[in-house]
């Protein structure tokens, strides 16, 4: 905050409380906030650190437990950083939570959006060097190195933004990243890469430029310190952003602007590799090399939206932008996971167990709702890859059965939240037979994923929908990549192997060339939404979509949907068959393309006029159809992902069209917590 005109702790406080409470939107299972402990000159300098499990009120509980911040603050101060997090390492704790710390002294502290992947090699390093870790979070490594680097300088002014352009040299996987230290009393330092981070700025007064330019470097890492420090003492007004005339300006650095809305509508979006910093109130932004957009300084914007419309970004409703992040999402459920290069995948949190599982005598599949859908779609890959029986379950049902479990068992927890009762259950009467179980969860620290002996989480993110979308392709590529690691060493299975992992690779684009087809989509829901059913057919890979676009349609539309296994048609659902009755038909260039004609031809037969999601270059389906959607073609056991997402935007439109709350349907809960 305002260098010129200091604020006072309790202002500093309450504008990173209300930040925080902003972005609980995204998920949250702790928070955590820094501040300067003194300034004074006289006594040794200390960060002050609070960190909380659960809400951000219980931390802002905590602060006022601790800070007797109303009384007359004994002095003022410039900068904080706090955090929200929702765990992707480590359970949701404390210790786990961020800012996290260099030494007990505080020396650095750090604030981390996003995952680094090679946190275990900068852990051994760094443990080698003597650090003590204390949390089980990727960020640590980060304030640790920056102390080393820091402790390692050949000069003693380095400045702070060289000490972090070292430090993200080392980092891999994505970040957004802020960091404090005592030792640059009242300086700020962010940058990110993956990750998104703005800069909000404020000032009553006019400011000295609208557009800050870049400064690069092209150097090698050696002698990175000696241009960094020579170029940071040529900072002039030129290459900073500050008030004209002396006068003061606010800096807000977040990494989504619901979180500073109401302070500033202008920011500067700050590009991959940027680094961010504010020295003596002045704002700077520098980068190593070029930036891919190559342009040469970083323009403040004002944003216009409202702050409902920030935290949805450009969509009407969170099942939307969910539907929409699946481009991104899946590639952080592979993330670290899946090696393009060797054809691997290596699933950490089940690496240890593999033996066992290879060993047993069938795998189980158990979940409710989406979750159990996910089961289905990759059944069949699973019994390929893996040469095992798979069974899939509805945790209920499995419950009603009293079904045999044995000890050679290896049993599936498959759950967005973690938390679901019958899944739940399920669980605990596994693990009274002694069988193995495993968790497959998008939540960090639930129940599901603390109480399995092992298990892969799918990383989606925060999904606020009810309608479960992201997390449904997540568990379906999170379930497939478990087959690819079961499968390295079968020397007969190669060739399939190498054809999935491509088709792992070129997924993201597939989605993002699915995803273009919406306003086509929007089109047929005109046409549909005043329908009362809806049947979605199909078989083989595709009758998990069947299901899934059915119970997506049933949750939002209240219209009556239903997935039907086309093998099963002409035992019963062909009566349903007439002129009005709308049907969806998945048919795909798999196996099931001979059969699923046949079904098309008893659906003509009727009179029925089926929308066929099809491949591109399928000319036979497209005869016959009364509609088609066309999708990019990929490898059989993937198409499924694919062909899920036209069904999850009709729904949405649907809904919207029939005026219904998208992301809160009626009787419906995003984590249903009881039998
Ligand atoms: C609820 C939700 C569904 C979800 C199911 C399983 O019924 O409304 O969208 O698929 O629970 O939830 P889970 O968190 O276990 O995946």
């Amino acid at each position: 905050l305002n260098y010129r005109v200091p604020r006072t702790r309790k202002e500093i406080f309450e504008t990173l409380i209300k930040g925080l409470q902003r972005l609980e939107y995204r998920g949250y299972d702790s928070a955590g906030v820094a501040i300067d402990g003194n300034n004074n000159e006289d006594k040794e300098r200390f960060i002050k650190l609070v960190k909380k499990r659960g809400k951000v009120k219980a931390l802002e509980e905590e602060l006022y437990k601790q800070d007797d911040l109303d009384s007359k603050a004994d002095f003022e101060t410039h900068f904080g950083i706090a955090h929200t997090r929702w765990a992707t390492h480590g359970v949701p704790s404390a210790i786990n939570s961020h800012p996290q710390r260099s030494d007990k002294r505080n020396e650095f502290v750090v604030i981390h959006n996003g995952i680094i992947t090679n946190y275990k090699d900068l852990r051994k390093f760094l443990e080698s060097k003597g650090y003590e870790f204390e949390s089980e979070t990727d960020t640590e490594t980060i304030p640790k190195l920056i102390k080393y680097m820091y402790d390692n300088r050949e000069s003693e002014d380095t400045s702070f933004s060289a000490l972090v352009e070292r430090v993200i040299q080392q980092l891999e996987g994505a970040f957004a990243l802020v960091f404090k230290s005592i030792h640059y009393p009242g300086e700020a330092v962010a940058t990110r890469r993956g990750s998104p981070l703005l800069i909000g700025v404020r000032s009553k007064y006019k400011l000295s430029t609208e557009q800050i330019p870049v400064l690069y470097r092209t150097c090698n890492i050696e002698n990175v310190k000696n241009i960094c420090n020579s170029r940071m003492k040529r900072l002039d007004s030129s290459t900073c952003l500050h008030a004209v005339g002396d006068k003061a300006v606010e800096f807000f650095f977040a990494s989504d602007a619901s979180a500073i809305i109401e302070h500033t509508n202008r920011v500067i979006f700050l590009e991959d590799d940027d680094i961010a910093a504010v020295t003596d109130g002045k704002l700077s932004i520098h980068r190593l090399e070029r930036s891919a957009s190559d342009d040469p300084s970083r323009a403040i914007q004002t944003l216009q939206m409202e702050l409902q419309q920030i935290m949805k970004g450009n969509f009407s409703a969170f099942m939307q932008k969910e539907i929409f992040e699946q481009p991104e999402s899946v590639v952080n459920t592979m993330r670290g996971r899946v090696n393009f290069e060797s054809s691997t995948v290596l699933l950490g949190g089940l690496k240890d167990h593999l033996k066992e599982i290879r060993r047993c005598r069938r795998l189980i599949i158990i979940g409710c709702g989406t979750s159990y859908h996910a089961a289905v779609a990759t059944r069949q890959v699973l019994e390929e890859l893996t040469e095992l029986p798979v069974m899939v379950e509805l945790a209920s049902d499995f419950l009603d059965r009293n079904t045999p479990v044995f000890r050679d068992d290896v049993c599936f927890f498959i759950s967005q939240s973690g938390e679901t009762a019958d899944t739940l259950m399920a669980l605990r009467y596994c693990k009274e037979r002694r069988a193995l179980t495993v968790g497959i969860t998008n939540t960090v620290g639930s129940s599901i994923s603390r109480e399995t002996d092992c298990g892969v989480h799918i990383n989606a993110g925060p999904e606020i929908g009810v309608a479960s979308t992201k997390a449904y392709t997540s568990q379906f590529v999170s379930l497939v990549m478990f087959g690819l690691m079961m499968s390295e060493d079968r020397i007969s299975l190669q060739k399939r192997r190498q054809e999935i992992i491509s088709g792992l690779k070129s997924l993201p684009e597939m989605i993002k060339e699915v995803l273009s087809l919406d306003e086509k989509i929007h089109d047929l829901a005109l046409e549909l939404y005043k329908q009362r059913s809806l049947l979605v057919m199909g078989r083989g890979y595709n009758y998990a979509t069947c299901l899934e676009g059915a119970l997506k349609i049933k949750e939002i539309t209240y219209m009556h949907s239903e997935g039907i296994l086309a093998g099963e048609l002409k035992h019963g659902p062909l009566a349903l068959i007439d002129k009005q009755m709308p049907v969806i038909m998945v048919i795909m260039k798999d196996p099931c393309f001979t059969k699923c004609q046949n079904a098309l031809q008893q659906v003509t037969a009727r009179q029925g006029r089926p929308i066929i999601l099809c491949s591109k270059e399928d000319t036979e389906s497209s005869k016959f159809a009364y509609k088609t959607i066309e999708l990019p073609h990929t490898v059989d056991c993937l198409q499924g992902v694919l062909s899920v997402i036209p069904l999850q935007l009709l729904s949405f439109h649907l809904a919207v069209l029939r005026g219904y709350d998208v992301d809160f349907p009626r009787n419906l809960a995003k984590s249903v917590t009881v039998e």
